[in-house]
C-alpha cells in the first residue's frame, strides 16, 4: 500500500490517503490536548504507545466478534485502517463514576454504579462536543435507529471484553470513549482505544495510568503510558 497526500490533521493523529480507495493511513502524534484543545502539551512516546495499544485492543476485539477499521500496523506510529465515514456521535461507556460524570452529578470518583452507563456527545469541536441523547441523534439525523442499536450493542460488548481482559493485567477500566464509522453500509469500530481515550486505574493502588495525569498535572505522564504498554505487551 502506497502512502499518498495528507488528508486530515487532528489533535492527536494525521491521516494520509493511500493508493487503495478503501484504506487510509493514520499516524499517531505525541501532541496532547485537553479541555477541547485549551490545554496543549507533548507526551513523549505517546504516539507509539497509543498506536500499538490501540491495535492490540482492536485485534482482541476482532477475535471476539467486533468489526473494526484495523487493517495492518505499518510502523511504530503508523497503521493502515479502513476508510470510514465517522458517525458524529462519541460514545462514552462508564463502569464507575469519574471525570465529567462525577462533576455533573456531584458523585465522588470511583463510586460504584448500579449499572453500566452509555452516554453520547455530538462530535463537534466548535461546540465542545456537547452531551446529547438518542432523541438528538434521531432529530438531527446523526445516525439511524438501526445504526445506534448496533453501536450500543457493540459498546456494551467491547466494555465486557476489555474489562475482563484488563483485569488480568491488574488494570480497572473505569470509563472510555468510542467512535464508530460506516464502511460499505456497515457500522464498524473506528478511531482508537488508548490511554488517551480511557481511564485505566491500577486495580490494587488506584493509581491513574491514563491521560488524566496530563489533564490534571499529576506528573509521571510518560511513565503511565509506558506502564500500560509494558503490562499489556511486555514492551
Ligand atoms: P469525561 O469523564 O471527561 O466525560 O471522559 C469520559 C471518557 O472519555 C474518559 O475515559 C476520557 C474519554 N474522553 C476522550 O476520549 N475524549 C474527550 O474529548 C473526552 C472529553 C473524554
Ligand atoms: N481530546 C480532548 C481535547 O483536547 C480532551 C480530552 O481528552 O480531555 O479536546
Amino acid at each position: 500500500m502506497k502512502k499518498m497526500e495528507q488528508i486530515y490533521e487532528g489533535k492527536a493523529k494525521k491521516v494520509y490517503a493511500t493508493d487503495d480507495k478503501d484504506c487510509v493511513i493514520v499516524a499517531y502524534k505525541d501532541d496532547a490536548t485537553a479541555f477541547n484543545g485549551q490545554k496543549k502539551g507533548t507526551i513523549v512516546g505517546k504516539g507509539i504507545v497509543n498506536n500499538k495499544v490501540s491495535n492490540h485492543f482492536f485485534k482482541l476485539l476482532e477475535e471476539n466478534g467486533i468489526p473494526t477499521h484495523f487493517v495492518e500496523q505499518l510502523s511504530d506510529r503508523e497503521t493502515a485502517v479502513k476508510k470510514v465515514e465517522i458517525v458524529p456521535v462519541e460514545v462514552i461507556v462508564r463502569n464507575k463514576a469519574a471525570g465529567s460524570f462525577s462533576k455533573r452529578m456531584g458523585i465522588e470518583e470511583g463510586t460504584e454504579l448500579k449499572c453500566t452507563i452509555i452516554e453520547y456527545s455530538y462530535k463537534n469541536d466548535a461546540l465542545g462536543d456537547p452531551f446529547i441523547n438518542s432523541y438528538y441523534v434521531r432529530a438531527l439525523g446523526l445516525a439511524t435507529d438501526d445504526e445506534m442499536a448496533k453501536i450500543d450493542e457493540y459498546s456494551f460488548k467491547i466494555d465486557d471484553i476489555l474489562t475482563k481482559y484488563l483485569k488480568g493485567f491488574k488494570i480497572e477500566l473505569i470509563d472510555f470513549k468510542l467512535e464508530f464509522g460506516r464502511f460499505h453500509g456497515n457500522i464498524i469500530l473506528a478511531d482508537e482505544i488508548s490511554p488517551d481515550t480511557c481511564r485505566f486505574w491500577d486495580l490494587e493502588t488506584g493509581k491513574k495510568l491514563d491521560k488524566d495525569r496530563f489533564r490534571r498535572d499529576l506528573g509521571d505522564v510518560e511513565d503511565a503510558y509506558r506502564e500500560i504498554i509494558s503490562r499489556l505487551m511486555g514492551e
